[in-house]
Formats: structure tokens, sequence, C-alpha cells
């Protein structure tokens, strides 16, 4: 092992899911070359002295919306990836409610184009799926996805809710493929009666929007995409899991055996209803923060598994479209995927669960989950050199004005914490180094599904499906 490599991490304390202990990192044409005592390092190019700081697997955030193409004044691929890079994140899945909505072969083409030119993280790209994309599904997988969402309940860029009939026709046809589908697991007709009525009724400040969507709301999608994920066999993911209550029918999902997965957010765990006041339109997201009383449950259900991964549900908005007096025109989401692993960091140190924990949720799991471990998610020998160097003894205070993303605007302002990402690197380039950009890695980020192996599918009622009940029969009876 004597060969010349590329770069040696000295001095720090390597963070897996089982143990942190002291050791150095060796990094050879992007892959981890070794990880032991630094007296069994090979000769290097580079040395970076890590002494004092935590050496962690770099995070996959599975949930952002970098807005690209459509939304400039928002956020683009370069601004978006720059931000994961300040964050300690190495993987970022982007959502598909772009403009034109990633539904179709060219629209995917075109966003892989502009996240080829600009990232400086790796990402996997979404694509919707809805009514108008069934027939797409094919096409979009061998387009380069890294999965399926699903919005069962309408959000920012107004993509149609599918009915029930629909949703399974789509889990039909994504069930044999073994891609995994994300659900935004609220059910539309619900909310929407309740905005109408909270509306007319002349409610228009921030706790209104919670009234729209009370918890039912996320409980019934659930389970509703659990006994459809059940019946065809269909992998699903749910999104931005922020009640207590629907920890109940996810539970279930899980004992019966279904393919199911969640993940909830840093505010659903950090903020809660008492935020309203203080924040106004800022705080609006969907799901919304909710009664601070869902708070520990939440926390409970990612220390049992219950609930899988941390994600951030990055959704950044221009500070004018969040600060409207009327709750119903204001944006719904904030900016996140910088400031996730510094809350997280700082909830460790309060004792709120181990940094072994943490990197369980921010990066093996999800990279099992989308079938990219281990080339992902961990610090292994042969693993791609996706890492975060972090200081976990560095008191500071988010500040809107300092962080990469465009929106400038979040309930995050102000914050305390004590934990900061130094450097970040993805597979072996520094893209983030002493809290600079390196400007000369933007567009070295590359897309993860080449390198995604879902295990094999295992659809389920696959006679009764509408391909199947359609198909011209040959004169058979069943
Ligand atoms: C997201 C957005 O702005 O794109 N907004 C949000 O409130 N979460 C959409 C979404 O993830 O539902
Ligand atoms: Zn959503």
């Amino acid at each position: 092992m004597s060969e010349t490599v590329d770069l040696v991490i000295s001095g720090g304390t390597v963070v897996s899911p089982d143990a942190s202990y002291p050791a150095s990192v060796a990094i050879k044409n992007g892959l981890i070359h070794a990880v032991g005592a630094p007296e069994a390092m090979p000769p290097s190019r580079e040395i970076l002295d890590a002494t004092g700081l935590h050496i962690l697997p770099g995070a996959i955030d599975v949930h952002v919306h970098f807005r690209d193409p459509g939304y400039p004044q928002k956020e683009d691929f370069a601004s978006g990836t720059a931000a994961a890079a300040f964050g300690g994140v190495t993987t970022v899945f982007d959502m598909p409610n772009t403009l034109p909505t990633v539904g179709t072969p060219e629209a995917l083409a075109d966003k892989h184009r502009i996240a080829a030119g600009k990232a400086y993280v790796d990402y996997g790209l979404y694509a919707v799926l809805g009514e108008d994309s069934i027939q797409h599904v094919g096409a979009l997988i061998d387009g380069g996805i890294i999965g399926f969402k699903l919005y069962m309940g309408n959000t920012f860029g107004r993509i149609p809710s599918p009915s029930t009939g629909a949703m399974l026709e789509a889990f039909e046809v994504v069930a044999p493929t073994g891609k995994r589908i994300s659900l935004h697991a609220e059910t539309n007709s619900i909310m929407e009666r309740r905005e109408q009525r909270l509306r007319a009724a002349g409610r228009t400040e921030a706790i209104a929007h919670l009234d729209a969507r009370p918890a039912v709301v996320a409980i019934e999608a659930v389970a509703r995409a659990a006994i459809l994920s059940e019946w065809t066999g269909a992998r699903i993911h749910v999104l931005h899991i922020s009640s207590a209550a629907e920890l109940r029918p996810l539970a279930e999902a899980k004992a019966r055996g279904v393919d199911i997965t969640g993940e909830t957010c840093p505010h659903y765990l950090l903020l809660s209803e008492k935020d309203y006041q203080k924040f106004g339109g800022v705080i609006r997201v969907n799901p919304p923060v909710r009664e601070t009383a869902n708070q520990l449950p939440l926390w409970t259900a990612l220390l049992d598994g219950t609930i899988d991964i941390i994600a951030t549900d990055h959704a950044p908005h221009a500070p004018d479209e969040k600060t409207r007096a009327d709750i119903w025109t204001v944006d719904c989401g904030f900016s996140g995927v910088e400031t996730q692993m510094p809350l997280m960091l700082t909830e460790v140190d309060r004792g709120r669960a181990t940094i072994q924990d943490y990197v369980r949720w921010s990066a093996e799991k999800p990279a099992k989950i989308w079938g990219l471990y281990p080339r992902k998610g961990t610090l292994t020998v042969g693993s791609d050199a996706d890492i975060a160097i972090v200081d976990l003894n560095r008191e500071w205070t988010i500040d809107d004005a300092q962080i990469q993303s465009r929106s400038k605007i979040s309930p995050w302002h102000g914050r305390q914490a004590t934990a900061l990402p130094i450097h970040t690197i993805v597979r072996g380039r520094f893209v983030m180094k002493h809290r600079t950009l390196q400007e000369n890695a933007r567009g070295s980020g590359r897309s993860v599904h080449a390198i995604q192996t879902m295990p094999p599918a295992a659809p389920r009622n696959t006679a009764t499906t509408m391909a199947a009940i359609t198909a011209p029969r040959a004169g058979a009876v069943r």
C-alpha cells in the first residue's frame, strides 16, 4: 500500500454508524483507499490536517427543490448544490416540480443537461408520477432517474394529484421496475375543502394554514398509499412526516412487510405551532409545522427506526414570496439543505441522539433505500470519497444573509448551532474547503442513477393490473 494517493485526511475522528474512532483517511482516484492509523497511510500528494474535526460520510438529502429550470429568483442548480456543499451534503435528489414539470423524457433530458453543467455535488433526478406520465414510466427510467415522485396533495407548482384509481395503475406500472415512489402524502380533497371554508370565513393569518391541514390529511394518505403499495408490490417512501399520528399506519405497514420507508425534516423536530406567531408566512410549509406534542414521537420514531431518514425538503422561495400578509398567497417551504447537518448535530450535542444515529439517518440509510450503498453513504475502502469534515465545537448563529441558497429567508435565521461543516469532498474532490466554495468544482457533480442497483422487484397481483385486464385475450377464461 505504498503507492502515492491523492489526499490523506489526518488527525480527525472518523464516524461510522457503529463507532467513532481516531483515524486517517486516504483517497485515490475519487475512492476511499484506506482508513486507519496515521502511520499506516501511504504517501500522498496532499495532506489535510483535520485535527479536532470529525470525518463523516457526506449527507444524502433525498428531498430538495432546486427550481431549475423555471424559477431562478428562488434557486438554480448551481446555488442549490453550492448550498449543499456548505451543508456537508454530497448527494441530493432533486424534485420534479420545476418548469416544465419533469414528466416527459424531454423535460428530463433538459434537466440532466442543466444539472450536469452546474452541479457542485452529486445528484439524482426525480420524475413525476401522475395521470399524464404513467405512459412515460419506461422512457423516464431509461432517461436516468433515481425514482418517482407522486403528489397526493397539491403543492408548489400545482401538479395535479392523481385519483386513487390512477394511483393504483401508476403503482402497477412502477412495481415491476423496482424503482421507489416517493410520496407527498397529504390528501388533496380534504385540505382543499377546508382551505375554501377558511378563506370564506375570512381567516388569513399564518396559523390558518395548519387548520387547513390537520394530521388526518397525512394519516389518510399514508394509510391509503400503504394499501396500494401492499397490493401492487410497488416500493414507496413517505416524504416529510410531520405528525405523530401518521406513524401508526407507517409502522403497521412495515410490520405487514410492505416495502415502505419514511423521512422527517428538521422543522418538524425543532419547530412547532408556537412559532407561527413569530415567523408568520415564513414558516408556511407543506405539510405544516404542527403542535408541539408531535415532536417527541417523531424523535422516538427516528431512534427506533420507524422513520428511516432525515431529509430537508429544501424549498427555497424569494423573500417577497414568503412575506405576504394573506397566508393563502404565501409560497410554501423554505431552504434547509445547508442547515440540516448543523441543526441535527447541535441536537446530538444536546444528547437527543448519538452521532452514530445521525450518520445512519443522513447517509447510510438513504444510500441503502435507493440502492446506492456501499458506493455512497459510508466511509469504507472502495466507496466514493464523499466526505463532510465537521467542527463539533463551533458556536455560531445561523444568518440567512450568509447562506449560499438564493432564498435568504428561513425560520432558522438567528438560531444558535454548535456544529459547522468546514470541508466537503465529493468523489475525492473538494467542493467546499475552509468554508470557501471551490469554483472549479462547478459542473463536477454527476447523476447517481447510473450506479443505482435496487434489489429485484416484487410485483404482486399482476393478473389484475390494468395492463393485464385490457390485454387482448386469446379466447381464454380466467
Ligand atoms: C415544496 C415546494 O416549494 O416545492 N413546498 C413545500 O411546502 N414543501 C413542495 C413540496 O415538497 O411539497
Ligand atoms: Zn412535498
